[in-house]
Parts: structure tokens; sequence; C-alpha cells
């Protein structure tokens, strides 16, 4: 069978149950936007984006046991590589639309994408992003941290708290029938109560089957907008807060590296959720 096929027999040996279907096409009748069949994962393919995400999970579960002051990001580079190998995985970040390495590795102001480079030591004080992503057997488990290097500053340090408590508040609002932009919603209010701002050109995604499916999440949103969540969608949400304005620019150098327009802090936390009948779960604990 070509991949297409697969993706196709699922339609049949797997249907999305009929209750659900119903309630799809209510929504459709209160013009909400609905998902396309093939952004539901059926039970052979959630299994499979639960061991990529679990995998995942260790690859980051490693890195936590030895990052430290004076790494340089090639090693965190070289953790993830040696150690998804390890576990039969692949790299999804890896040739990824020319992406060279296999993580990314953002520091400071740098909001996402950083490249590791042999050059780039990680400083007493440096707070760090770490976003890996794993494919096993096809399917894909996609989530990032944040560690503190060293002696971090109480401001660095309730940036990246407060980063953390925005994705657990955009879980909170990731329950069936709400839309995509009751996430965003949620997470632009808080962010704002606490005096940051939030990265609007970059988001979250569907996940599982491919890296980056369908529908975009974004983290500054409008309640009541954007794609209905339907049970069996997996995506992620990954906001990305800024401790000064919004606004983000890209390096020139390499076409990657996404930067704070003012030069201030960011911080990222991201999971993989299923969205259930009756909330979600975290794929990537
Ligand atoms: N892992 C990132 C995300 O959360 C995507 C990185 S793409 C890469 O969507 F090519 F830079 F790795
Ligand atoms: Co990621
Ligand atoms: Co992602």
């Amino acid at each position: 069978m070509t991949e297409e096929e697969l993706k196709l027999s699922y339609f049949e040996t797997e249907p999305v149950p009929s209750h659900i279907l119903e309630k799809m096409e209510e929504c459709r009748k209160k013009r909400m936007l609905v998902p396309d069949l093939n952004l539901i994962k059926r039970p052979s393919q959630i299994e499979g984006i639960r061991e990529a995400s679990r995998i995942n999970t260790m690859v980051l579960d490693e890195v936590a046991k030895q990052i430290h002051v004076g790494m340089t990001t090639q090693e965190i580079d070289d953790i993830v590589r040696e150690f998804t190998h390890s576990q039969n995985a692949i790299c999804a970040p890896y040739q990824f639309e020319g992406y060279p390495k296999s993580v990314c590795t953002s520091i400071n102001q740098e909001v996402c994408h950083g490249i590791p480079a042999r050059h780039r030591k990680l400083h007493d004080g440096d707070i760090v992003n770490v976003d890996a992503t794993t494919i096993y057997k096809g399917y894909y488990g996609d989530a990032s941290r944040m560690f503190l290097i060293g002696n971090v500053s109480e401001a660095r340090r309730r940036l990246v708290e407060e980063t953390r408590k925005c994705l657990e508040i955009g879980l909170e609002a990731a329950k069936p029938w709400n839309t995509v932009g009751d996430i965003g919603a949620a997470i632009v209010k808080y962010a704002h109560s606490r005096g940051y701002s939030v990265v609007r050109e970059l988001g979250g995604h569907g996940v599982g089957v491919d890296f980056h499916e369908d529908p975009f999440v974004s983290h500054d949103a409008k309640a009541h907008t954007g794609m209905v969540l339907v049970p069996g969608m997996v995506l992620t949400i990954e906001p990305m807060i800024n401790a000064g304005k919004a606004g983000v620019c890209i390096d020139p150098y390499n076409g990657w590296t996404i930067y704070t327009q003012d030069g201030k802090d960011s911080a990222q936390w991201e999971h993989t959720i299923l969205i259930t009948e009756t909330g979600n779960e975290i794929l990537t604990y």
C-alpha cells in the first residue's frame, strides 16, 4: 500500500463514531469551521502517536538529566540525536525544510528555532528552550521545555514560570466542542494580565501523521473563532511569551532563528495533546 492508500484505509477500518459525526454536523449547521475527517485520528494512529510522544518525553528527560552550565548547544543536539536513534526513532527537525540539526535550542531573547552550534555555550543565568520532535513508525510527537542554567534572575524565572502557566491555561481551554480560538483567547488574556506579550507569527499545530498539520493554533486569538475541537484531533499548544513587546524578527544569516525584536527575553513550553470526549490527554508527559 502507498502511504496515501494506507491513510484512506483508516476511513473504512476505523470509522469516526457516528455520535461524533452527528455532533460535527450540528456544528457545521451553526456555521462553525469543522475539521476534515483526516484530522480526526483513529485508534491505531493514536497508539502510534502515543509511542512517538513517549519516546519524545524520554528524549527531553535525558536532556534534563545532562544539561549544565558551560555545555554547548551542539552537545544537546548530540544527546538528542544519539538517544533518539537508540530508541529506533528519528529526529523530525533534521533536514526538515533544510533545517540542519536534530533539535531546536533557543536561548534568552531567541524565541524559537535556535540552531545548536559548537561555539554556543550555555552561560550562568541563561534560560533555554529545548524543542524536540520524534518520529516513530511514521508518527510524530512534539514537545519543548524551558531549562534554567545556573543562577537565574528572578525576572527570568518568573517569565519561565508564567509561560508554563500559559500552556496550562491553554490546556484547560482545549476541550471538545470548544474552538481553537478559545485556546489562544485564554492564553493571551492571562499573559497580558502578567505584563507579558504573546508572539503572533508562530503557533501550535495539528500533529501526528505529519510534523505540521491543520489547524494553526494561535496563542493570541478570539474566543469562539476558528476550527471546532473534535475528539480524536491531536495538536500542540506551544505559547511563545515575551517579556517585552510581541514583535519578532528572523535571523538573516541562517533563515531560521526567531528573535524578539526588542531584544528582551522570551520563553516557550510545548505539549502534544489528544482531544478526548471529556477534555484532553497530554501525550508528551
Ligand atoms: N518543533 C517545532 C514546533 O514546535 C518545529 C521546529 S521546525 C525545525 O513546531 F525545523 F526548526 F526543527
Ligand atoms: Co516543537
Ligand atoms: Co510544535
